[in-house]
């Protein structure tokens, strides 16, 4: 595991999923972490989770659409713990699928509000503080459907090709700065969403898995090491990649 000890920052959507597990696993490495979500119980747990473990984090309420909260986050990170030394930006909205020409331009402005817009909002802060520093790293949740298409999901598929070319220019811009932004592209991960679907869908699952190539889908864990990693010492040349989590989904060109 990577040392994170004496690293301080902030996971957004860490109450549940993929971001849950993130906050506890740079708890585990020994970071402080400021637990944020939308839902304050799902902060409330994700906190007590760490807590148990003897790790170290603080909870907030944070809307990661908000420019608002963007700027406050990281203020808090700062004035608690001195530092923002990480920041993973995790939270991003889903879509029902649906053709090209029957989806409304306000569920693209829903969806875009937090995955393009609340991002932009988020990584700006971050690179203020973190330049002010002259070191960091961000990572930010992108997914294999930002790499090609995705028939039924354009506003999402659209929405992550932003966060990896976010990513990617931000990482130009601040490669001399002590500051690297890297994303990591999840591909279908067991979180409590897909759990039920399986349950409910056992055949339609069992066919998505057998598409896969290592013939079955992420834990959330999984997925969190990654974020874990792009953020510590030991990726320490790494800026800018965009690191396919999908058990070799993406070498068969379906994404
Ligand atoms: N689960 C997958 O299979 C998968 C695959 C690829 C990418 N992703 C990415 O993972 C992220 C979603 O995480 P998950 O899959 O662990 O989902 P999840 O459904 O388990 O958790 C989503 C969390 O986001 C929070 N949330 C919703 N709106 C918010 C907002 N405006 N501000 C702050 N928090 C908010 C919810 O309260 C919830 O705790 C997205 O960025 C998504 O694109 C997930």
């Amino acid at each position: 595991m990577p040392d994170l000890s004496n690293m301080n920052g902030f996971v957004t959507a860490a109450g549940s999923g993929i971001g849950r597990a993130s906050a506890i696993a740079f708890a585990r490495a020994g970071a402080k972490v400021l637990v944020t979500d939308i839902a304050e119980d799902a902060v409330e747990e994700t906190c007590e989770a760490i807590r148990a473990e003897g790790g170290t984090a603080e909870g907030r309420i944070v809307d990661a659409s908000s420019e608002d909260d963007a700027a406050a986050v990281v203020d808090e990170v700062v004035s608690r713990w001195g530092s923002l030394d990480f920041a993973h930006n995790h939270a991003g909205l889903g879509t029902a699928a649906q053709p090209f020409t029957e989806q409304k331009r306000e569920s693209w402005q829903r969806l875009f509000d937090v995955n393009v817009f609340g991002l932009m909002s988020f990584m700006k802060y971050e690179l203020i503080q973190m330049e002010k520093q002259g070191s960091g790293a961000i990572v930010n949740t992108s997914s294999v459907s930002g790499k090609n298409g995705s028939p039924g999901l354009s506003p999402y598929n659209a929405s992550k090709w932003a966060v990896n070319g976010m990513t990617q220019t931000a990482a130009l811009e601040y490669a001399d700065k002590g500051i690297r932004v890297n994303a990591f592209l999840p591909s279908a991960t067991m979180t409590p969403a897909l759990r039920s679907w399986s349950e409910n869908s056992p055949e339609e699952f069992r066919s998505v898995t057998e598409g896969i190539p290592m013939k079955r889908v992420s834990s959330p864990e999984e997925q969190a090491a990654a974020a874990v990693w792009l953020c510590s010492p030991e990726s320490s040349y790494i800026t800018g990649t965009l690191l396919n989590v999908d058990g070799g989904d993406c070498i068969l060109g379906k994404q």
